[in-house]
């Protein structure tokens, strides 16, 4: 099975002396679904952020889809890995001012210089793939929080990643909202994408991810398949967590 993200002995400090990231070690396989769960301030967010470039590393490497990356930082690197990997966050960040189909085609046609009627086709293919068809003309503002984040997943999508991540994506949302958009990612998850999801959604770890991958203080305490974590975690720390949870 190739190997799409290989993480090595990563160390991330924001604050000299103090390890947001410690020595954190993982594989992701291409076509795998990886779900990271762990208290806040564990390091979830800091991990995933280092797989497309976001954080620089201190130390440790990471091959992301044949692409090094250390606490060099290199430019010609991080770039390469960004076109590669997409994310969506907690936040949808869509631009207010422009409409749907506009948020979608922003950045293929201005960054990847594509042409304008084949990205809005595609656009709009996959706002039907999110359900979502009819907002094209719409402006975030009119739409749903629920509506929002699939059309940042839509955004992300229209870049042709090999990878995902997603950081909370669900945790904004009123509950009402929150199935409509695990469905979409759960529709993508099948589709065979390669996928780091950061999210408290048990039923959706459950059903969705090949393993789960369980932090706390900046390292990695297990990292077992859905049904041994949810029904018999190895580890005490893991079992407290996920008490705590329920
Ligand atoms: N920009 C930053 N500057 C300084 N410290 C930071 C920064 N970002 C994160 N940290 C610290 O790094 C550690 C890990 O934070 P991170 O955001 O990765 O945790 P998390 O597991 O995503 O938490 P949450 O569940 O609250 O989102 C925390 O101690 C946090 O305070
Ligand atoms: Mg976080």
């Amino acid at each position: 099975m190739t190997v799409a993200i290989r993480a090595t002995d990563l160390v991330k400090s924001y604050i000299a002396g103090v390890r947001a990231l410690d020595r954190v070690s993982l594989e992701v396989s291409s076509g795998e679904v990886l779900v990271v769960m762990g208290p806040s301030g564990s390091g979830k967010s800091t991990l995933i952020r280092t797989f497309n470039g976001l954080e620089r590393l201190d130390g440790g490497a990471l091959d992301v889809l044949g692409v090094r990356l250390d606490s060099t930082h290199a430019d010609p690197q991080v770039r390469a890995i960004r076109r590669r990997v997409g994310m969506v966050f907690q936040q949808f960040n869509l631009f207010p001012h422009l409409s749907i189909l506009e948020n979608i085609s922003l950045a293929p046609v201005k960054v990847q210089k594509r042409p304008k009627a084949e990205v809005e086709q595609r656009a709009l293919e996959l706002l039907e793939q999110m359900g979502i068809q009819e907002q094209a003309e719409k402006y975030p503002a009119q739409l749903s929080g629920g509506q929002q984040q699939r059309v940042a997943i839509a955004r992300a999508l229209a870049l042709d990643p090999e990878v995902m991540l997603f950081d909370e994506p669900t945790s904004a949302l009123d509950p009402e909202r929150v199935k409509e958009v695990l469905d979409a990612m759960r529709q993508l998850a099948r589709g065979g994408m390669t996928m780091v999801v950061v999210t408290h959604e048990i039923g959706f770890a459950r059903e969705v991810a090949d393993r789960v991958m369980f932090m706390d203080q900046g390292q990695v305490v297990e990292t077992s398949d859905p049904v041994t974590f949810f029904s018999g975690a190895r580890e005490e720390r893991s079992r407290r967590f996920l008490s705590q949870m329920v």
